[in-house]
């Protein structure tokens, strides 16, 4: 096999699972690992432990005269579960036909990797790169990045680029690349309706006692409207509008509502009225269930009223909505609608912020100049619906401009069974990789 697909092989085959304590040990495997292989292709490391889990960090020997560009990324990747649904063992890589399947292959273990190589590749080719280089790579991302923002704050000297340039976002399609300036943030938080005091027979009980099971369905339910709006008052009050643009840019896209179709394998799309799949997606806020439980789950029927329901909520929000404001709407609408006969709980919050950047900047046009040698054709000016929630802290610490040039396909799975990544966009971000130093060291430093 390749050294490229063995060096990633071998980064694969870590449990670097950040959510669950039981996977502590592979998280620091992995991170030493990665700083091992750091210092093999000749770049200083170090990993850093925090209060959670480690951040890795890696340079090269840093000029005066050169610009400095950072590189973020993370090893840890989401629970596999459910187990049963993978065709092949999560953490035992194998390529098919030209696929690379593992959790992590594509969010981030594989487009992180293709930076490490292109850095790699010009090591050896030039014995020096045209940069001032950082690697950040760290193990929270997953859930949150709790963590990595203090670090910054603590290494802000140190770490301080020009630009940052981050792989992992996705592409629109095999040979079609992208150059993302917008995400989505993120607010979650866990719903807990507590009825009775016990489970309680629902024919002694039924009319009279209060079920928790169906005041949390009415809470959830009050979150839209019947066209698929939010319904909760104030909510959209800082949506920043599609801008013109954005609407012509994206509309020349190839249609993907029937790859969207087969990707999710459903009957069908279902969205906010007015908009287009990829303006929902990329543009418009959302309320979704994650999940739900209470009461009997078993085989059969069980005559309860449950004692306790929960729901877990997240939120993905975009620019310029405020996840603290929009956590403080969340709740006082839930506190609205639940009567006073159940106990409704509340968990903490997490959140990230949404990003916005500008594709025009001198390191955007940059960027795409390193795309367009790498594919032959200029990126698609996108945002996309998932979020990074360093991103904004990045931007306030350092007020630099942060590139975001995804590798994953759609159909990537990642969070899901069978994650996938294409060999060839491994291969691709390799190239990019080496592209983009070259087009990042020529742009003049701000005055
Ligand atoms: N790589 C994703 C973010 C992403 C997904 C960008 C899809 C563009 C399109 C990242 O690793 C991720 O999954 N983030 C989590 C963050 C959350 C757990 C706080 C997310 O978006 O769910
Ligand atoms: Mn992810």
């Amino acid at each position: 096999m390749s050294h490229h697909l063995d060096t990633l092989f071998e980064f694969l085959r870590f449990q670097s699972v950040s959510a669950d304590s039981a996977y502590t040990p592979q998280m620091l495997g992995c991170a030493e690992w990665l700083a091992g292989y750091f210092r093999k292709i000749g770049l200083s490391a170090e990993v850093h432990p925090t209060a959670g889990h480690p951040v890795v960090t890696a340079r090269n020997e840093h000029r005066p005269d050169r610009r400095t560009v950072l590189i973020y990324g993370h090893y840890d990747v989401q629970p596999v579960d459910p187990l049963a649904l993978w065709t092949r063992p999560p953490f035992e890589p194998a390529v098919e036909e030209g696929v690379i399947y593992a959790r992590g292959s594509a969010d981030n273990k594989g487009q992180i990797m293709a930076h490490i190589l292109g850095v790699e590749e010009t090591l050896k080719a030039k014995g020096d790169l045209p940069v001032n280089l950082i690697f950040l790579v760290e193990g929270e991302e997953e859930i949150g990045s709790g963590h990595l923002g203090p670090f910054l704050e603590a290494h802000r000297e140190s770490l301080q680029p020009d630009v940052i340039a981050i792989s992992d976002t996705g592409m629109i399609s095999p040979d079609l690349p992208a150059l993302t300036y917008g995400l989505r943030g993120i607010l979650a938080l866990e719903v807990r309706v507590k009825g009775p005091a016990t489970d309680l027979h629902s024919g002694s009980y039924g009319g009279l006692a209060p079920n928790p099971a169906t005041i949390l369905a009415r809470m959830i339910a009050s979150l839209h409207d019947d066209e698929f709006r939010i319904a909760i008052p104030g909510f959209y009050d800082r949506v920043l509008p599609l801008q013109e643009w954005e609407r012509e840019e994206w509309a020349k896209l190839p249609d993907t509502d029937d790859e969207f179709r087969k990707v999710i394998r459903s009957r069908g799309l279902l969205g906010e009225t007015g908009y287009t799949s990829l303006e929902r997606l990329w543009a418009r806020p959302t309320a979704e269930v994650n999940g739900i439980g209470g009461g009997y789950q078993g085989e059969g029927s069980k005559t309860v009223i449950p004692s306790e329901a929960f729901a877990k909520l997240t939120f993905r929000l975009v620019p310029n909505q405020s996840p603290r404001e929009i956590d403080a709407l969340v709740r006082q609408h839930l506190q609205n609608i639940c009567p006073p006969e159940v106990e409704l709980t509340l968990s903490d919050s997490h959140i990230g912020e949404p990003f916005m950047s500008d594709p025009q900047s001198a390191d955007g046009l940059a960027a795409r100049r390193a795309v367009a040698r790498t594919w032959e054709c200029e990126p698609a000016l996108i945002r996309q619906g998932g979020s990074i929630p360093i991103l904004q802290t990045f931007q306030q610490v350092f007020g630099t401009d942060i590139l975001l040039l995804g590798l994953a396909q759609p159909g990537c799975a990642a969070h899901a069974p069978n994650e996938n990544f294409l060999v060839k966009n491994f291969e691709e971000g390799i190239r990019l990789n080496q592209a983009l130093l070259e087009e990042l060291a020529a742009v003049p430093a701000k005055s």
